[in-house]
C-alpha cells in the first residue's frame, strides 16, 4: 500500500469509530438538534469522479473526502454554493450567466472563499486537517468549483443545486429558513 492509501485506511477507520460513538450517546442535545443543522449540500453526492483532474488536485480531493468528514459528510463542500473566482472571472461569470448570478443560493461568488472556509473549518476544535494539507484541499475545492460550477457546465450546476434547495425546502422547512430567512 502506498502512503497515502494507508493514510486514507486510518482516516477511513477513524471516521467509523468516530460514527459509532456519536450513535451510542444518543439522547439530547446531538440528536435533537442535528435535523436543524443540516445544510441542502448534505443530500447531495459526498464523492465525485476526479479522473479528469491534475494530479495534484487528486490528492486534495482524497483529503477532503476523508478529512472534511469528521462533522459533517464531504456533500457538504462538494455540494456547496461556494465558488472562487477572481475579480475578472466573476465579471465574465455575470456575464455568461445573468440569472443563476443574481442568486447568491446557486452560487455564492467570492475571491479566496474556499480558503477562508478551509480555515474557518480548521479553527473548529477536532478538525483533523492540519498543516498543508488545508492547502491542498483548499486547491482541490477552488479548482473543482471552477470545473463543475462555471464555464459549459454553469447549467447543469444550477439545476442540481436548484432540485437540492428544493428538496430541502419540503422536507426541512425550519432548517432552510434558518439558512435562507428572506426566501
Ligand atoms: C470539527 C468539525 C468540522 C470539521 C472537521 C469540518 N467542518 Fe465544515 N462545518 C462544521 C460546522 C459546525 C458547520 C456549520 C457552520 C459553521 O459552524 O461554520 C460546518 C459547515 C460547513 C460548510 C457550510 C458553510 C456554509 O455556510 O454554507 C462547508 C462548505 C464546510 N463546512 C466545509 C468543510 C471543509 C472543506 C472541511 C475540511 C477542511 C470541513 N468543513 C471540516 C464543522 C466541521
Amino acid at each position: 500500500m502506498n502512503r497515502l492509501w494507508t493514510f486514507a485506511l486510518i482516516g477511513a477507520l477513524a471516521a467509523s469509530a468516530g460514527a459509532t460513538e456519536k450513535k451510542e450517546k444518543g439522547g439530547a442535545p446531538e440528536s435533537s438538534t442535528a435535523s436543524s443543522d443540516l445544510y441542502p449540500n448534505d443530500f447531495g453526492p459526498a464523492e465525485l469522479d476526479v479522473s479528469e483532474y491534475p494530479k495534484a488536485i487528486r490528492e486534495g480531493y482524497k483529503l477532503t473526502v476523508f478529512k472534511c468528514a469528521a462533522c459533517h459528510t464531504a456533500a457538504r463542500p462538494l455540494n456547496s454554493q461556494f465558488l472562487e473566482l477572481t475579480k475578472e472571472e466573476e465579471e465574465q461569470f455575470k456575464k455568461d450567466n445573468p440569472d443563476v448570478y443574481k442568486d447568491k443560493r446557486l452560487v455564492h461568488i467570492e475571491d479566496q472563499i474556499w480558503k477562508r472556509y478551509v480555515k474557518r473549518m480548521m479553527s473548529k476544535p477536532g478538525c483533523p486537517v492540519k498543516g498543508d494539507d488545508g492547502k491542498k484541499i483548499w486547491q482541490f475545492l477552488a479548482h473543482d468549483s471552477k470545473s463543475r460550477k462555471t464555464g459549459k457546465n454553469a447549467g447543469e450546476w444550477a439545476a442540481h443545486r436548484k432540485k437540492l434547495l428544493d428538496d430541502f425546502k419540503k422536507n426541512h422547512k425550519d432548517a432552510y429558513q434558518r439558512l435562507f430567512p428572506k426566501e
